[in-house]
């Protein structure tokens, strides 16, 4: 089966084309278009921006990915593009370019959830397509911040989510605060990984919070954290343009958050004794959160799977948005794959679509 992937949420115009041949999965070509600097100068992601862009690049990045895969629109089995959640003027051109070519080359269409395609682009590396169930998954992004239980494929209950900012939108807006760019994320970590104590011993001390630790659920919150930052700047205004400064302050930040999310996983873990857990979302590239999360699963259960998806699939993809459209058309009666054929015409994008 071959499945061309669309992905257009938020700031990358990505298309892929995936192959799945007796249960393993293939990727032949992940084409992502990055628009990171047209929305570098505004310091965050501009909606009508980056439809326009998605608009002008959609067709050649398909275009590209059907080329990289050799592949001919005729021998596509399944279109699958996402439908939300995210920014409604980006999301309508990949959702129409799928709708499209679903009416002009008559194949299946499927609308997928965002987050299902950064939970399944963990089982895009060939050892982890047989993944063991119960899994509990940490989703870590720019717009989301949840656990979430999976009994089974395409089966999720969120345990637990942010009750502010998701800890991807605190990244972003800690480089802010700092003056460092956008997006925050890549940039704090790299700060992060320059950081010693040693160097940083004639700075102020600087303990940042971990919001909610405490707390007897399952849920975060970040923008304590990040407001608990912008304080700390304020304090010492002189050293707002010292790097030694920004580099103490971006680590303590990473530091305090990623406790947290480890913390709160873990709790989960006693609660819901899953066999395996993931990690997921464009969060999910920071180093340290992968080493530390996989320090602190071992040192818990040894028998507990850790799967985090390969850096190369962590951030927006479409890929990650094909495979999941593969796992929901495996599972659907003929009757309904034939309903499939018809979504050109009913398939609708939402900003706030659930994850059912
Ligand atoms: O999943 P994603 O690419 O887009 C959304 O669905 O939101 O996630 C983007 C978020 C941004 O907030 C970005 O700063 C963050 O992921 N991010 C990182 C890292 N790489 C990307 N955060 C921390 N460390 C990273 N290495
Ligand atoms: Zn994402």
């Amino acid at each position: 089966m071959l499945i061309l992937g669309i992905e257009t949420s938020c700031d990358e115009t990505a298309a892929a084309i995936i192959e799945e041949k007796d249960g393993k999965i293939k990727v032949l070509s992940n084409i992502v278009s990055s628009q990171i600097e047209l929305h570098a100068q505004w310091g965050g992601v501009v909606p009508n921006l980056a439809a326009r862009e998605h608009l002008k690049n959609i067709i050649p990045v398909i275009t590209e990915s059907l080329k990289i895969a050799d592949i001919e629109p005729a021998q596509i089995d399944l279109i699958s593009a996402t439908n939300g959640p995210g920014l409604i003027p980006a999301l309508l051109i990949g959702a129409n370019a799928g709708k499209t070519l679903s009416y002009a080359w008559k194949k299946p269409l499927l609308g997928i959830h965002h987050i299902e395609g950064h939970i399944y682009s963990n089982l895009l590396s060939p050892e982890n397509t047989e993944v063991k169930f119960p899994i509990l998954c940490l989703v870590v992004s720019g717009g989301h911040t949840q656990i979430i239980l999976m009994q089974d494929h395409l089966n999720y209950k969120i345990v637990g989510q942010t009750l502010d900012d998701a800890v991807g939108e605190a990244f972003d807006k800690v480089a802010r605060i700092l003056e460092l760019g956008y997006p925050g994320g890549p940039i704090i970590s790299q700060l992060a990984e320059n950081y010693t104590a040693e160097n940083n011993s004639a700075l102020p001390d600087i303990k940042f919070p971990r919001p909610m630790l405490k707390a007897k659920n399952l849920n975060f919150s970040f923008s304590g954290l990040k407001t608990a930052v912008l304080y700390a700047t304020k304090k010492y205004p002189e050293l707002k343009t010292d790097i030694n400064f920004k580099t103490k302050v971006a680590y303590e930040f990473q530091q305090a958050a990623i406790e947290v999310l480890i913390h709160k996983t873990l709790a989960a873990t006693e609660k819901y004794q899953p066999q395996t857990i993931m990690l997921a979302g464009g969060v999910s590239a920071n180093k340290e959160l992968r080493r530390q999360f996989g320090e602190a699963i071992s040192e818990k259960n040894s028998n507990l799977a850790y799967i985090i998806p390969a850096i190369t699939y962590s951030g927006d993809n479409a890929a990650m948005i094909a495979i999941a459209g593969h796992y929901r058309y495996q599972k659907m009666s003929a009757s309904e794959k034939k309903q499939t054929l018809n979504n050109w015409k009913n398939l609708k994008t939402d900003a706030n679509l659930k994850l059912k």
